[in-house]
């Protein structure tokens, strides 16, 4: 077993073709919190990585898991985290792939491009780290789910202007509802502005 990744709530080996995800415990948390926060990510990881195989969204499958030893076992997805290979060919596609997302009632919760990986073989963009993701099919919630995205470009990508744009782009054709939550999305964005002040 090789360690590809030391998160900061997470472990993770790499055994053959599966990933081993294990969430450690958190000295510094009261011990029942740490146990069943980390407890309720694992599983909530699980459920969205068995649900997201059911509509063959491009995540990685669930192998197993277990909220004894807080783990998750999936597939390794080859490839390159996106955040190294970034460029506007991929914006759109990003968007199409949140549409999806959320058509389907998932909020990522942690939309960043570390947590996305351009496929080897196909270069397909597959997302992962679905530990703070939930169900939901609130507006608010997958505006908010957008507006972390473009934080995150922005400040990751800052080099490269207007890929957020793009996403949006990607976004609206995927979405039958994405005028509604592209309205929500400024108005999250105005009220970010004012809290600044
Ligand atoms: N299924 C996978 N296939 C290939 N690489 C993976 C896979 N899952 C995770 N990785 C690699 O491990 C890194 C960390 O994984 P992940 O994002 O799930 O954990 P984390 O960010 O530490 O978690 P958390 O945000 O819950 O603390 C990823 O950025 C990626 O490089
Ligand atoms: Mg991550």
């Amino acid at each position: 077993m090789l360690k590809i990744a030391q998160g900061a709530e997470a472990v993770l080996y790499k055994d053959h073709n599966d990933v081993i995800k294990e969430r450690f415990s958190k000295k510094y948390r009261y011990p029942h919190l740490d146990e069943s926060l980390r407890k309720f990510r694992t599983r909530r990881e699980a459920k969205v990585l068995g649900r997201l195989a059911e509509t063959n969204f491009p995540a990685p499958h669930l192998k197993n898991f277990s909220d004894e030893r807080m783990s998750i076992v999936m597939d390794f997805i080859p490839g390159e985290k996106l955040k190294d290979v970034m460029d506007h060919t991929f914006s759109r596609e990003i968007g199409l792939r949140v549409a999806e997302l959320h058509t389907n009632g998932i909020i990522h919760g942690d939309l960043t491009t570390s947590n996305m990986i351009v496929h080897k073989e196909n270069r397909a963009l597959h997302f992962i780290d679905f530990g703070l993701s939930f169900f939901s099919e609130k507006t608010e919630d997958k505006a908010v789910d957008l507006f972390l995205l473009e934080r995150t470009l922005e400040s990751t990508h800052y080099e490269l202007p207007g890929l957020f744009e793009n996403v949006l782009q990607g976004y609206s054709e995927n979405n039958p509802n994405g005028k509604e939550i592209l309205d929500r999305l400024e108005e999250v964005r105005m009220r970010g502005r004012n809290k600044k002040k």
